[in-house]
């Protein structure tokens, strides 16, 4: 099986437009999405349609939840909080009805997808360490799980004996007595310094995964969050992408 597995949208239908294209030019025919298909951006109804119409498998995301009212967003801070309020307000009925229909986690052959973290995905927590990584290889049984959230795109594997680290390599190979959480990084709103659109590319037949990253119309997408009315950080950090 071959795979793009896209996630942390946020409605910047631009980034998402061309990343969808770039993966129809590699003839890859299966899209996963680890969720965060909204908030930030100027595009909900756009992406959500979008991802609904090309992804086999979607999982929500803490943003997605929190644009349904299923996630408390006292814990946002105040600029993500005020774009779920725009997005609440924005998002037409049969698109939260699609936002709904998705659950925390979903298994394919032996890939795990969930957006944030194995162990209690409603906990939406984040994993930037080593030891954060460490710590959820026991929450899981598939090989690979992939994950989003952070938007920082990385790879961590853990061997028969239970050593553990970062993956430098890109693409790396997936040995069969290792295990792997990978993140994808964010296609819509990346914060590794890196302002490309950014996903991954699972490739069970040559046993490999790959960390994709691709340049798109980042001015477009910063006046449409400003002609919005969304706070003005969330299109400069498009640029910086921090
Ligand atoms: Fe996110």
């Amino acid at each position: 099986m071959k795979a793009a597995i896209i996630s942390d949208i946020h409605s910047n239908l631009e980034a998402l437009r061309a990343v969808i294209k770039n993966i129809k030019k590699r003839r890859i025919k299966r899209i996963f999405c680890l969720g965060d298909i909204v908030g930030y951006g100027a595009n909900p109804n756009e992406c959500i349609e979008l991802c609904g119409s090309e992804s086999k498998i979607i999982v929500a995301g803490n943003h997605d939840w929190a644009t349904l009212g299923k996630t408390d967003i006292s814990v946002f801070n105040p600029v993500a909080a005020e774009a779920i309020g725009w997005t609440r307000t924005n998002t037409a009925k049969s698109n939260i009805a699609h936002l709904k229909k998705y659950n925390l986690a979903e298994t394919v052959d032996t890939i795990l997808l969930v957006h944030a973290a194995p162990h209690k995905p409603e906990m939406w927590s984040y994993l930037f360490s080593l030891d954060d990584f460490k710590q959820q290889f026991e929450f899981f049984k598939e090989q690979v799980c992939f994950v989003g959230h952070s938007h920082i795109p990385s790879a961590v594997y853990q061997d028969a004996n239970g050593y553990t680290d970062f993956l430098r390599d890109n693409p790396f190979p997936l040995i069969e007595t290792r295990r792997y959480i990978v993140n994808v990084g964010s296609v819509g709103q990346p914060r590794d310094l890196d302002p490309r659109a950014s996903y991954a590319i699972y490739d069970g037949n040559k046993k490999s995964i790959e960390i994709i990253r691709l340049d798109y119309n980042i001015p477009l997408a910063q006046q449409k969050v400003i002609d919005a009315g969304l706070p003005e950080v969330l299109a400069d950090r498009l640029l910086t992408g921090r």
